[in-house]
């Protein structure tokens, strides 16, 4: 298990941010490249960042697929690894919860409890209170008080809290505690006829809307994403999770790309991030790759033995294609697997405008230029 670092400033800046005229979305029309205010992963962090980075591609062609597979089984790269433990504690930590923090004083809708669910929020408190102990046993401390009574610490942010299981006396909020606890997000599903996605915390998503997607179903949150219908992706997911056990977690990856290091980019913070896609095909090769982040997702599946709910949790892993292609190996396969992606998953996951630009990015940035990576 790596040992979580000394936290750090998530973000760094290149450049104030240029502001619109009424206020709120940042505008780049005039803004020469390297001024553009987007915040970049600070040099000082990619080595850990990368040593980490759960890098996705096993093929040089993606397509959607039921691609679980059984949690805590530890994956090695080229550089590093990663999945030993279902939660995952890093050095962006005190900095990642922060940002959390603040994401839901500004937007109380990132984080909420159905009233039926209390006794799963309680549940995925304690389940994850477990897994942080007993992956970062230097860092969280779950101590049994006898009864239902516990005593939690956590020695990164100087965290202690002593509680009752189950007693909203004791914690009133147990969604929105763990949420300021993990890094990851969470949504619990309910399972009726079908799974709803019935509370959650969430401010990391990635171009949705947790607050529009609460009280749906698993069925109807999906409906958006292309071919998974026709392929039968998503009612196998569905069946999968309905079949899954308690102490049997599962996990799977998810990508895309984002401009900049960007944790929120919820679909409700559009205006805010999505003119810095727009600018994208304006700026330099240099700031192209410092600028764009393969992002990743580590999503864990978990049953919660106590309550029967299922949890879903998300980690979202950044990193810049700059860093992407001095991993020989990591550049060629990025390279080939954006130049075949269809145009409905490309249209679907936003990269229209600049998969074929990350593409020959890719290509030109190799040790011996364009050597390796092969165009379809
Ligand atoms: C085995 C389980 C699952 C599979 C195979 C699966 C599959 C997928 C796929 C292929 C996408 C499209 C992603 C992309 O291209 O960026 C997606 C998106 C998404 N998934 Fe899942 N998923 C699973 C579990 C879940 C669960 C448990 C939730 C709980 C809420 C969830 C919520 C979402 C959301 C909100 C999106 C974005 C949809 C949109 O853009 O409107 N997924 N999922």
């Amino acid at each position: 298990m790596n040992r979580p670092a000394p936290a750090s400033a998530a973000t760094s800046s290149t450049a104030p941010t240029d502001t619109a005229p009424d206020g709120t979305a940042p505008t780049y029309a005039t803004t020469p490249a390297g001024m553009l205010g987007v915040p970049t992963t600070p040099a000082d962090r990619l080595d850990e960042l990368t040593a980490r980075f759960p890098f996705p591609f096993t093929a040089d062609r993606f397509r959607y697929s039921t691609n679980v597979q059984p949690a805590g089984v530890p994956v090695r790269t080229e550089v590093g690894g990663w999945g030993e433990a279902v939660v995952d504690v890093d050095g962006e930590y005190a900095a990642e919860l922060a940002e959390r923090a603040d994401i839901v004083r500004r937007d109380p809708r990132r984080q909420a409890t159905l009233p039926h669910m209390r006794p799963a929020a309680w549940d995925a408190m304690l389940t994850l209170m477990r897994e942080l102990s007993a992956a970062y046993p230097e860092s969280f401390t779950l101590e049994p008080l006898g009864g239902d009574e516990y005593r939690w610490h956590n020695a990164l942010l100087g965290d202690r809290l002593r509680f009752r299981y189950g007693d909203d006396g004791t914690v009133a909020d147990p969604m929105a505690y763990i949420g300021s606890q993990v890094q990851e997000d969470i949504v619990l599903l309910d399972q009726r006829e079908q799974l709803y996605a019935d509370a959650g915390v969430v401010t990391f998503a990635a171009d949705w809307n947790f607050g529009f997607d609460l009280g749906m179903s698993f069925l109807e949150i999906h409906g958006p994403v292309p071919r998974i219908h026709e392929e039968r992706v998503i009612t196998r997911a569905h069946d999968f999770l309905q079949r899954l056990q308690p102490h049997e977690p599962y996990r799977r990856t998810n990508w895309t790309l984002t401009v900049g290091r960007r944790l929120d980019v919820s679909t409700e913070t559009y205006p805010g991030w999505g003119p810095e896609r727009a600018m994208v095909p304006s700026i330099d090769d240099d700031l192209f790759g410092e600028l764009l982040h393969l992002r990743v997702e580590v999503q864990h599946l978990i049953r919660l033995a106590d309550s029967g709910a299922v949890m879903f949790l998300i980690r979202t892993h950044l990193l810049p294609l700059r860093q992407i292609a001095r991993i020989e190996p990591w550049r060629v396969r990025m390279a080939n697997v954006l130049a075949e992606l269809p145009e409905d998953m490309a249209d679907y996951k936003g990269l229209i405008e600049t998969r074929d630009r990350v593409a020959d990015w890719l290509r030109s940035h190799g040790p011996h230029s364009g050597v390796g990576a092969t165009r379809p």
